[in-house]
Parts: structure tokens; C-alpha cells; sequence
């Protein structure tokens, strides 16, 4: 059997990429957010718009994943989905959710916490065209998180719209954006000895109080 305390061990690491201060950080959170975006970019950091959306379902179960952030500015953050979805039934009856960006490298992360909304059928349209041919066909197949019987029935029923829409794909009606409006956004730099820096946007009328939190 493995020693895994060992294995655990050999994994500890230093945070030492850098430091928060409030002297340093802007005072808007989105500007702030869409530097640290750009710094992961720059760093090359694997897939560095994937954030784990947590929802909570009526029954009060929490589910967590990974989407794709497409947009980010002062309104929210925007990522796409299907609309059927257990992540979209669970913000149909509760829009209470959190967004979680991981980019290890830098050893940073951010949490947004807020409450989403979808937005219009128009603008989620002029991002679907922008999409390639086959995610756009892939819209139509999947009746995302339902049980199917095998892969064999998603290939047959790609051919099936590829015959339908061999061109031009409308935008199937159960498929969408929505825009997390953040309530809530931490920044959070690792430091040594787990004395990390933490630092808070919260809205109040209107306006981003910002504070320290403990690591
Ligand atoms: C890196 C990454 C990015 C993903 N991006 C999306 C996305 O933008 N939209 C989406 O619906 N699913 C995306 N997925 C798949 C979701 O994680 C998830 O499996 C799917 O949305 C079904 O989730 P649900 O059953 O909880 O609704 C992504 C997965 C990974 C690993």
C-alpha cells in the first residue's frame, strides 16, 4: 500500500509569485479581475476562463463544475450553457451562486459570489453564430445531463442536424447565457507560510467596500 502521508508531503508548496496590498490593487474589482485574467493569459495558464460554477438545487444540494467565462465587465460575468441543464434548473429555483477561478500557477484565486440571470435570447444568439459548426450542432444533440444509452446515440443524432442544418445552425431555444451579477468578489494571493493575502469587494449601494479578510 502507498505511504500517501509521504506522497502528500512531497507536494507542500511555497507560495512565494507575490503579493496584495491595498495600495497595489484598483478599486474597481472588475478592472482588478480582468488583470489578473490577462497576467493568467500571459502565464499561460491552462484554460484560464474555466471557473467552477457552484449551484444549489431545491432539496439545498450543493453542485459544483467548470464553464467557460466568455464575458467579463462592470454588468457581471457571462458564461453559456444549456438551459435544461441540472445547473439550470437548480438557478431556476435558486439564482444564489459562486464562481470560482483556480490559476494555480500563480497561486492566486478568485471568488465571486452573487446571483445569475440569463440574458436575452438576441445576445446570446450573436455569441452562438461566433461558435464553430460542430459546437453549434452539439447544442442540438445534447439534452445536457439527462441519462442516454450509449455514445452511439449522440453520433447518430449529430448526422441527423448535420443533415438538417448542413450550413447556417439557429440557435436552439433550450440553450443560452447567463450573467452571474457579483454581489461579492475575493482576490486571493498565496503567501509563505500560508500568511496568504486576502482581499474583498463587497457591493454595497452601488459602491465596492473593499477589506482584508484573515488567510
Ligand atoms: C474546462 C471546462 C469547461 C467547460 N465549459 C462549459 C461551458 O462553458 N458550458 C457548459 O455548459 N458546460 C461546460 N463544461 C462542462 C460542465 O463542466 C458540465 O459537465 C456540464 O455543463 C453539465 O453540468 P450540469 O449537469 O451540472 O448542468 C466544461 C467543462 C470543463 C472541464
Amino acid at each position: 500500500m502507498t505511504d500517501s502521508s509521504k506522497w502528500f508531503e512531497s507536494l507542500r508548496v511555497s507560495y512565494e509569485q507575490g503579493e496584495l496590498n491595498e495600495s497595489d490593487i484598483t478599486h474597481n474589482p472588475f478592472e482588478q479581475f480582468n488583470l489578473w485574467l490577462q497576467d493568467a493569459i500571459n502565464n499561460d495558464v491552462p484554460e484560464p476562463n474555466a471557473m467552477v460554477l457552484s449551484t444549489v438545487n431545491k432539496q439545498g444540494q450543493p453542485s459544483a463544475r467548470n464553464v467557460l467565462l466568455k464575458s467579463a465587465d462592470e454588468n457581471g460575468f457571462i458564461f453559456f450553457s444549456n438551459k435544461t441543464s441540472d445547473k439550470a434548473t437548480d438557478l431556476k429555483h435558486n439564482p444564489h451562486c459562486s464562481l470560482l477561478f483556480s490559476w494555480l500557477p500563480q497561486h492566486r484565486q478568485v471568488i465571486v459570489k452573487g446571483k445569475a440571470e440569463e440574458i436575452s435570447m438576441q445576445d446570446s444568439n450573436s455569441y452562438f453564430q461566433t461558435r464553430p459548426y460542430g459546437s453549434r450542432i452539439s447544442a442540438w444533440v445534447s439534452d445536457q445531463s439527462k441519462v442516454i444509452k450509449n455514445r452511439e446515440e449522440l453520433e447518430v443524432k449529430v448526422k441527423e442536424f448535420m443533415d438538417k442544418y448542413p450550413e447556417n445552425v439557429p440557435m436552439p431555444s433550450h440553450w443560452g447565457g447567463y450573467l452571474v451579477k457579483p454581489e461579492s468578489i475575493e482576490f486571493w494571493q498565496g503567501r509563505p507560510s500560508r500568511l496568504h493575502d486576502r482581499i474583498r469587494f463587497t457591493k454595497k449601494a452601488n459602491n465596492w467596500t473593499i477589506e482584508r479578510i484573515s488567510p
